[in-house]
């Protein structure tokens, strides 16, 4: 029998799902199927995962691939009304499914991470080996009175569970960082070597902040850490507040696209499945502290004397896609022609970003695969059939 659990404490809601072999069927998920990163190997041993943020775009898709390939997950979700809370309550119905098609254990959290009786009764309950925070918040445009809430669910949040890794000695942190920390865009790939020290974002300013504070952790408790950097990430079951929802949509629509800075943009696109495929290999494999040879190529001298096992690394396609090439690659999936309209300024963030990915190609021996045609084909055809457009 499949059991499902419910009780609510002072702020967290259980939903804990204990496999049973003999369970009857469960719905089939073929929109599921085709997005199933294909390379990912199986758990070596299984694990017990904490995912934060797991009802959220990057959190759903990583959960989905532990779960298949063997790992728990313990998932820790404030369910934030930031976006259409139908996707991400869709998303955790999928996880649910999928928990007892596979046979794994999935507890379901719902919890704000800021609330430490949050965090204090996850650990304490479950014997939680590594962590994957995807919980966060991210705010281009600082939208009124989003300050303070982008400071705690970004700065707060992760003081907190830094605390318990450390606590729990856990055996490796992985974090959501973003390409933003760079600033104003370089006319080259960015690279981990780079300065960061100057975002022009507030999200993207408190994201730096945790890099800083998990470089401390990582230096006075050996917990190893790696922030991830992560560069525009789009794929099925994405952020209803991305670019290419609002393209896609004006586009199925008939309605004009506007297109800042003269279509001059261009970005470097990740696609889902190579973003939690590098998550997973970061998470698998606890950071070392760097050797004398591995400073010299990605960080800096003063990091080596440290002796601290942190890292930060880029996830990319490397691959700058300009406006124009964007807006192909949506007609083409869509079968329709967009109405462009051209707008000067403001521009409120950087006209160009590329990822230097030579970390990420060295330390976790990957490199993204997902052509970004292939990844707009995959994303349309997701569009498509969740809005029934
Ligand atoms: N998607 C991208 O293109 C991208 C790019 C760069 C960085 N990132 C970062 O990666 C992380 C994940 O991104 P995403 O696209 O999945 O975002 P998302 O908004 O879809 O998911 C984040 C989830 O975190 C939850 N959350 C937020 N604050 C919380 C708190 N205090 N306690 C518990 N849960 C909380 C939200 O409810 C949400 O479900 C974020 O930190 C984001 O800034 C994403």
């Amino acid at each position: 029998m499949v059991s499902r659990l419910n009780s609510s404490s002072n702020s967290s809601e259980v939903n804990q799902i204990i496999p049973d072999h003999d369970a009857p069927a469960v719905r089939e998920h073929a929109e599921l199927e085709e997005i199933k990163p294909s390379f990912i190997k199986n758990a070596d041993q299984k694990q017990t995962v904490l995912v934060t943020g797991h009802a959220g775009f990057i959190g759903f898709h990583v959960v989905k691939a532990l779960l298949e390939r063997g790992d728990n997950v313990v998932g820790i979700d404030s369910l934030n009304t930031h976006y259409d809370i139908r996707l991400k309550r869709e998303r955790l119905a999928l996880l649910v499914d999928l928990a007892k098609a596979t046979g794994q254990v999935l507890i379901d959290l719902r919890g704000d991470l800021t609330d430490k009786t949050v965090l204090e009764s996850c650990f304490l309950s479950h014997k939680i080996q590594r962590v994957i925070h995807l919980a966060g918040q991210t705010d281009k445009f600082l939208s009124n009175g989003t300050a303070q809430s982008c400071v705690q669910n970004n700065i707060h949040a992760f003081a907190q569970l830094l605390e318990f890794c450390k606590t729990y000695k856990i055996q490796n942190l992985t974090y959501a960082s973003s390409h933003a920390v760079y600033g104003s865009g370089l006319e080259r790939p960015m690279s981990e070597q780079d300065c960061a020290n100057y975002p022009l974002r507030l999200d993207a300013a408190t994201q730096r902040s945790c890099e800083l504070m998990a470089h401390s952790y990582s230096y006075l408790f050996s917990l190893p850490t790696t922030g991830l950097r992560f560069f525009s990430v789009y794929g099925p079951w994405g952020r209803p507040d991305s670019v290419l929802f609002v393209f896609a949509r004006k586009i199925v629509e008939g309605k004009p696209i506007q297109i800042y800075n003269e279509g001059e943009n261009s970005r470097d696109y990740t696609y889902i499945a190579d973003v939690v495929e590098s998550v997973i290999r970061a998470n698998d494999s606890p950071t070392q502290v760097l050797t004398h040879c591995e400073s010299k190529e990605f960080s800096s001298t003063e990091l080596l004397k440290n002796k601290a096992p942190w890292q930060v690394v880029n996830v990319g396609a490397s691959v700058p896609i300009s406006i124009e090439r964007l807006i192909f690659a949506l007609e083409t999936a869509l079968e329709k022609k967009a109405i462009k309209e051209y707008l000067t300024g403001p521009i409120l963030e950087m006209g160009r970003s590329c990822a230097d990915i030579q970390h990420l190609k060295k330390v976790f021996k990957y490199s993204p695969r997902t052509s970004f045609e292939e990844g707009i084909a995959e994303f349309v055809k997701w569009f498509r059939h969740y809005y029934q457009l």
